[in-house]
């Protein structure tokens, strides 16, 4: 199984028993079936997600009844939605599109990336970041990880620019931001765009201001794992209004807003069956994200006095994350020498789920492969290609996908008394660590 697949797996594999006890989340699937709030969360549970009621029926309902499927069947509630979505994120528009992935696609096209043109990425981050860069046959530059944050290190991005350099494309990985202000600055100093990841980052914010607006625009995903849900879907937030309406006739052409309205692009539209889902899931976003936030600083104050693990910082600025993922560094020399696999099986026997998150995307066999591939070799050189490849390394994201263990942003949904079960079941990990590392 692949990385990415097991990834999606665990993060959308949260199901079972237990959960919403805190938020009284109404998490029935079902409008008739009982509320779980009797139910103990225990350690074991993750909230079962995505969560949906008598509030989802309707929505859904009301949009098959009305046949108006599509936006271009003259339904409304993608227009609402990009309104509900647009006014949330303080961004003046909203273009909402099929996926995260045609989010970004919908922005690199809109902003006519392609050939020749090199795009600055983080090398912790899901292939989706690469893969639509890649699309559009750019050139990805890796810059390294910050250890501390797991995010870009913002301060390695100038040194990474060449006059080839088309967009900054950095992401907020995690659901906690990169350092917007460094990146902000060298993004003007350099005068190259810069355009959010934030696929994982709904509701985030840098010093009081939501993210996706920083540059030009940013990208959300609200594929089935995340924490706003449609099964699939996204969003291109943006200020400016000459890219949003280029964004606009790129995910519709055909049926775009100039005139004739034939131009590059794909159909990357969302559906009014998606669009007014997001529009019941939001209804419980805020309340979601105040339990985020809350578990999670719990659970990093108590996770910091074990030795040895080390939660991930929120860079200095980031005053809220979303919390997609809670992470942190696993230094197997403090659990006697136990492997991280073994520290994961131990939790896992424990009733806690936890995953190791990325592998390393820049020296993958998928990455390297672009060295290889035809039309790299045509536009860039064989010889570019080969050093490209060499150039790739992450020395700090390289120990960092070999440390890393993630909690599904699931975990933090369920009642305080959870934290202290996680975080007791890692300490007693550690105690039997000597006798663990043996078996
Ligand atoms: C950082 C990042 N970028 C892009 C994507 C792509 O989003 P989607 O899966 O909705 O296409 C994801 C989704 O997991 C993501 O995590």
């Amino acid at each position: 199984m692949s990385a990415s697949l097991s990834r999606r797996k665990f993060l959308g594999g949260a199901a079972s028993a237990g959960a919403g006890v805190c938020l009284g989340l109404a998490s029935a699937r079902g409008a008739d079936k009982p509320a779980k709030a009797a139910v103990k969360t225990t350690a074991k549970a993750s909230v079962e997600w995505p969560l949906s009621d008598a509030r989802e029926e309707t929505a859904l309902l009301d949009v098959l009844h009305s046949g108006k499927w599509g936006r271009t069947s003259g339904g409304a509630k993608v227009k609402e939605f990009e309104a509900l979505w647009a006014q949330r994120m303080g961004a003046k528009h909203c273009v909402a599109t099929a996926s995260g992935t045609t989010a970004l696609l919908t922005a690199l096209g809109a902003l006519n990336v392609g050939p020749g043109d090199e795009v600055i990425m983080p090398p912790y981050t899901f292939v989706a970041t690469f893969n639509a860069i890649t699309v559009n046959f750019a050139l990805p530059v890796f810059v390294d990880s910050d250890a501390a944050t797991f995010q870009i290190d913002a301060r390695k991005i100038a040194a990474a620019i060449t006059p080839a350099t088309k967009l900054l494309l950095p992401v907020h990985i995690a659901g906690s931001t990169c350092d917007l202000d460094t990146i902000a600055a060298v993004a003007q100093e350099k005068k190259v765009t810069l355009i959010e990841d934030a696929c994982q980052a709904p509701l985030a914010e840098w010093r009081g201001r939501p993210v996706g607006t920083r540059g030009l625009g940013g990208c959300f995903s609200f594929q089935a794992s995340k924490n706003l849900t449609s099964g699939e879907g996204g969003a291109v937030l943006t200020n400016d209004d000459a890219f949003a309406a280029a964004c606009y006739d790129y995910h519709t052409p055909g049926n775009g807003k100039k005139s004739p309205s034939w131009g590059r692009g794909a159909n990357f539209r969302l559906t009014e069956f998606q669009a007014a889902l997001l529009a019941a899931q939001y209804t419980r976003l805020e309340a979601q994200a105040k339990s985020r936030d809350a578990n999670a600083a719990y659970l990093s104050s108590l996770l910091e006095k074990i030795p040895g693990i080390s939660p991930a910082k929120l860079a200095d600025g980031n005053n809220r994350s979303a919390w997609h993922l809670y992470m942190f560094r696993y230094d197997a020399t403090r659990f006697a020498g136990l492997s991280r696999a073994k520290f994961l099986e131990a939790l896992t026997k424990a009733g806690v789920a936890a995953s190791s998150g990325y592998t390393s995307l820049n020296t993958s066999a998928h990455v390297k492969a672009l060295a290889d591939n035809p039309h790299y070799q045509r536009i860039y050189g064989k010889a570019a290609m080969a050093g490209w490849v060499d150039r790739n390394q992450c020395p700090v994201n390289d120990k960092l996908v070999n440390e890393a263990v993630w909690f599904s942003q699931t975990k933090l949904l369920g009642a305080r008394s959870d934290m202290e079960r996680m975080a007791e079941a890692i300490a007693g990990v550690q105690k039997r660590a000597g006798e663990l590392a043996k078996v």
